[in-house]
């Protein structure tokens, strides 16, 4: 029996099959007509992802990358709650089911899975997507406008992947109020910008006035340290580039870096990161410098040096986004 395909290769393959009755001037324009949507004003009264096209461009253009910055977030969740696999997921704003192919990447097995977005050409591309995905199958894809009037069936997990910037402020509150009496975990991602950081503090607050801990990205359920304006807690997620993103973004560079701000927060206990590396480390000679956000509700930075022996090898692995220190070194 051949081994089963890998959801990020799968994914990559059936994209890259998604573009193929399109010609690459009409790829490129679609992104092109994409990119000009999202620097529009946001939120708006109906879908931006209106045609079959622009719902291709985005699956073929931003999938990957949202794909990988989630499947991040609930790899750093699962380390927290090691022991817990969700057994029903629902993705809110779900478009193309991104946030569905990271959950089947975190925990193996199959769930009912639910996908709910206003945008029908989405889920239909969503649909035809997650056929190349196994896990998948038992998927529900469902019309539904986020608002004051949503109500989420009962799950154990539910992810809002790049979906609160599209947002009004009331219909955030109902988002997260929805998610927050619905599920048992709750998995927000945003952009890795000061904005986006800024809803996910706000997402943050509010799961923990509803009762829920927070297991990553943070070592602690207390208030973030970083002042407002001054700094912005993200992370970076590797991306393999396609062949529309080199034709639209030219050069050969086979990946990029998507910034994205993330948090992960249950009902359930947790054991979070003892501390976590919030910048890309600075290796000096003979020496690590980490920026870590700690259980004292502060942002440090400790040095590493050759004299620590295995820690400092330790440090030398370490990437941003990673607890620290590492799980097999209390
Ligand atoms: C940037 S896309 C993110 C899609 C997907 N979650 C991902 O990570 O790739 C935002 C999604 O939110 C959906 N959306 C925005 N506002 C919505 C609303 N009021 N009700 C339902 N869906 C909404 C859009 O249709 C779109 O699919």
């Amino acid at each position: 029996m051949n081994a089963p395909v890998p959801p990020a290769d799968a994914l990559r393959r059936s994209l890259a099959t998604l573009l193929d009755g399109l010609p690459p001037r009409e790829a490129a324009q679609a992104v092109d007509r994409l990119i000009a949507n999202y620097r529009g004003t946001t939120p708006t009264d109906a879908p931006i992802l209106r045609h079959r096209a622009d719902v291709a461009a985005y699956a073929a253009y931003r999938m990957p990358a949202t794909y990988e910055a989630v499947h991040s977030a609930l790899e750093a969740f699962a380390e927290a709650v090691p022991d817990w696999t969700p057994r029903s997921h629902v993705d809110v704003g779900g478009g193309t089911g991104a946030a569905t192919w990271a959950v089947t990447a975190t925990w193996h097995g199959t769930r009912p899975v639910t996908v709910l977005d206003w945008s029908e050409p989405a889920l239909t591309l969503g649909q035809e997507i997650a056929t190349a995905n196994p896990a998948l199958h038992n998927t529900s894809w469902q019309r539904t406008r986020i608002g004051a009037a949503l109500t989420l069936e009962a799950t154990d997990l539910v992810t809002v992947s790049y979906v609160l910037n599209e947002l009004t402020a009331a219909d955030r509150a109902a988002l997260v109020a929805a998610a927050a009496a619905a599920a048992q975990a709750v998995v927000i991602v945003e952009a890795g910008t000061p904005d986006g950081y800024a809803r996910v503090i706000e997402a943050r607050d509010r799961l923990m006035a509803a009762g829920f801990h927070i297991a990553a990205p943070c070592p602690h359920s207390a208030a973030c340290p970083i002042v407002p304006g001054e700094d912005w807690c993200h992370f970076s997620a590797r991306v393999s580039r396609s062949s529309l993103h080199r034709q639209v973004k030219g050069g050969s560079l086979a990946y990029e870096d998507e910034k994205f701000a993330y948090v992960a927060a249950t009902r359930l206990p947790v054991t979070p990161a003892p501390s976590r590396v919030v910048r890309r480390p600075q290796i000096r000679k003979g020496q690590v410098l980490l920026d870590l956000c700690e259980t004292d509700e502060h942002l440090n930075r400790r040095t590493v040096t050759k004299r620590h022996g295995d820690l400092y090898k330790a440090a030398r692995d370490a990437t941003w986004g990673d607890p620290w220190p590492p799980a097999d070194r209390p």
